[in-house]
This record gives C-alpha cells, structure tokens and sequence, in this order.
C-alpha cells in the first residue's frame, strides 16, 4: 500500500481544476516566446494592480529560483544576508545562495521562525570595515517555515530597522497567500505597504503546477535582474504556461479560497490533535501547518501508512501540513489512527 502523503508537504497536493482549464486554454496556437507574450502581459498587469504599478515583475520556475536570483540581482558579494535559522533559503536550498550569489548569510536563531530587530541587531556590525562583510539583506519568510506569521507592523518594523541601516528587506513569500488569509489583509499589506523591497511571491503550493513571481517595488533594484534570469537557467522560452496559471489563481480570488481552505485544515488538525493528551503543539497555528511532538512508537506506527516529516528527531516533533486539497477527512482518520496507538 502506498503512503498516504497529503500531510507531508503542501507540496504534495496536486493543480487546482482552474489552473488546468487556463494551461489547457492557452495551449492553442502560437504565441511569441521568452515572455514577450500578451498572456504574460495580462498576468503582470494583474500582479501589478495588486503589488503597485512602480513594481518591476518577472517569472521564474520555482521558489528557490526567485530567492536566490531575487537577492543576487540586488547584492554584490562582499554582502551579507540575514535570514532565520529555520529559513528556507538558508536550510533547504543547498548552499544555492551561497554558491549563487556568494553572500554571507548570517543565520539567527529564532523560537517561532520570526525575526525581530532585538534578535538580528547584535549580528549588525562591520559596515564600512574593509575586514568584514557588509550588511545588505534581510530576508524573512512570510508565513514562515514554522507556520506563525508576521504581522504587518512587525514587517514595518523590519524594513524600518533595515532602510534606517542601509540594506533591504525580502520576503520569501512562498506561502504569502496563507499568511494573507489568515490575517485577513490584501496581499500588499504584508509587503509593498510595509516596506518590503523585493518579493518571491509563490503559486505552486497553493494550486499551481509551478511558478513563481519575483516582485520588485522599486524598479531600479530590478535593472539586472532580466541578465540573471537569463544566466540563472531560469528564462523559460514557454513562458505563458506560468502566465496563464498567475492569472488564473489571481481570478475571483482563487488564491485566496485555496489558502483558506489549506489553513482551515490547519486548524481542524490542530483542534482534534488538542484533544488528545501525552501531544503537544509546538508552534502557534497560523497558517496550513501544525508542528507537534508526538510520541516516538506513535510516529513509528503512523509512519507506516502517512507520509510526513519528523521535525525533530531528538524531541520527536513532527511537520503536518495542509494543502487546499486536504479534507476534512482525512484529518479525521489522520487523527483516528493516532489515537489508537497513544
Ligand atoms: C518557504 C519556502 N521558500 C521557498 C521554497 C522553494 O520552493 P521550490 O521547491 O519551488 O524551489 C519552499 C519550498 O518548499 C519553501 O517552503
């Protein structure tokens, strides 16, 4: 029997029905290539009318790829970076950064995946020594790899911390929209409005087959970036097979249904996982995942038919994740089947 893999990732889930029907509407005939498209036009009006007519947008293939592109077309090498220890960037993308764009990155500890200025000023120092790196980027990860989310005034704070210090803010927004969804807020409140300078604005866990938009609010940051796409790999000639699918998911709110439904689940798992005494919830429950510890024969046994990730070896924590595809359902029987070995 195969494993059941829906909490593993929201990577996991499939492409929603409206993304298939766009790729499949857009499969007909010819069209320019390499961008110069009307679908990719009409797409990046759309990320426009959000983010801000100033903005500067363009595509990429996946989440890393915007990152790590994003920051290098905005840093020199004797930079460095800033970022959570639990980011992405900095755990899942294989030194890329390192070797991509040749930063520092300084990671700092955090306990709920959230940077704060008391946590990253100590690690600010060295600008103007010839010796030392040179402070540029902050990166965060909105929702973050955890699940909590930043609030809009804690970003404000952020970016005033870094413009005050001569270097930039960046968001990994992988999962932007659930951070969206569940504060409430249109998807600019959490970023261009408060002071983000550059944007990986992510599709694919939420709905999309792939794709990614990096956003620029100030287009002068953005004047390399079309040389490094095109040197990082990451130029694709099809190019409105992502166009079409960021204006599909951009359609009557599609991003934000999926998000919503993805973090409901969320909360649904973590309600009933509540109720069960000897497990705890590790994190607070803000977007589609729930960190918990549970006991080892537990994950043990449950393993054998779920896919998902143990967090913490050590302390047994485990990553359940949801998608929005996951069903009540399966939280359900999820919860089910741990009952019975607790
Ligand atoms: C927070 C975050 N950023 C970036 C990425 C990178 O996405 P990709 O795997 O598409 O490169 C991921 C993927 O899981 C992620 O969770």
């Amino acid at each position: 029997m195969s494993l059941f893999a829906g909490f593993g990732s929201d990577n996991h889930s499939g492409v929603h029905p409206d993304i298939i029907k766009a790729l499949r509407d857009v499969n007909e005939g010819y069209t320019i290539a390499y961008g110069l498209d009307e679908y990719t036009k009409h797409a990046i009006d759309k990320l426009k009318k959000i983010f801000g007519k100033q903005t500067a947008v363009f595509f990429v293939y996946n989440g890393t790829a915007a990152n790590i592109l994003g920051l290098k077309s905005v840093t020199d090498s004797f930079h460095s970076i800033y970022c959570a220890e639990s980011a992405h960037l900095t755990v899942h993308e294989c030194c890329g950064p390192e070797n991509f764009i040749g930063c520092k990155l300084v990671n700092i500890p955090t306990n709920d995946g959230k940077l704060t200025i008391d946590l990253i000023e100590p690690y600010v120092i060295g600008g103007g020594d010839p010796h030392m790196a040179q402070p540029h980027v902050i990166s965060l990860t909105q929702a973050t790899e955890l699940g909590t989310v930043y609030r809009p005034k804690e970003i404000q704070k952020l970016a005033d911390f870094a413009h005050a210090n001569g270097m930039l803010l960046h968001m990994d927004g992988a999962r932007l929209c659930n951070a969206a969804a569940f504060l409430k807020v249109d998807l600019n409140e959490i970023c261009g409005k408060v002071g983000v300078d550059i944007l990986s604005f992510g599709g694919t866990k939420n709905g999309m087959m792939f794709g990614e938009a990096v956003v620029f609010f100030d287009k002068e940051l953005s004047k390399n970036f079309e040389f490094i796409r095109k040197q990082g790999m990451q130029l694709t000639s099809k190019m409105r097979y992502i166009s079409t699918q960021f204006s599909a998911f951009l359609h009557a709110d599609l991003w934000l249904y999926n998000a919503q439904h993805a973090n409901q689940m969320a909360q649904l798992l973590a309600k009933e996982l509540r109720r069960i005494r000897g497990l705890k919830i590790t994190q607070k429950v803000e977007a589609n995942m729930v960190y918990a510890i549970i006991p080892n024969h537990c994950i043990t046994a449950l393993q054998k038919k779920y896919y998902f990730h143990r967090f913490n070896e050590r302390t047994c924590e485990v990553r359940l994740m949801c998608a929005f595809t996951t069903k009540k359902e399966d939280v359900f029987e999820f919860v089910r089947d741990l009952q019975k070995y607790i």
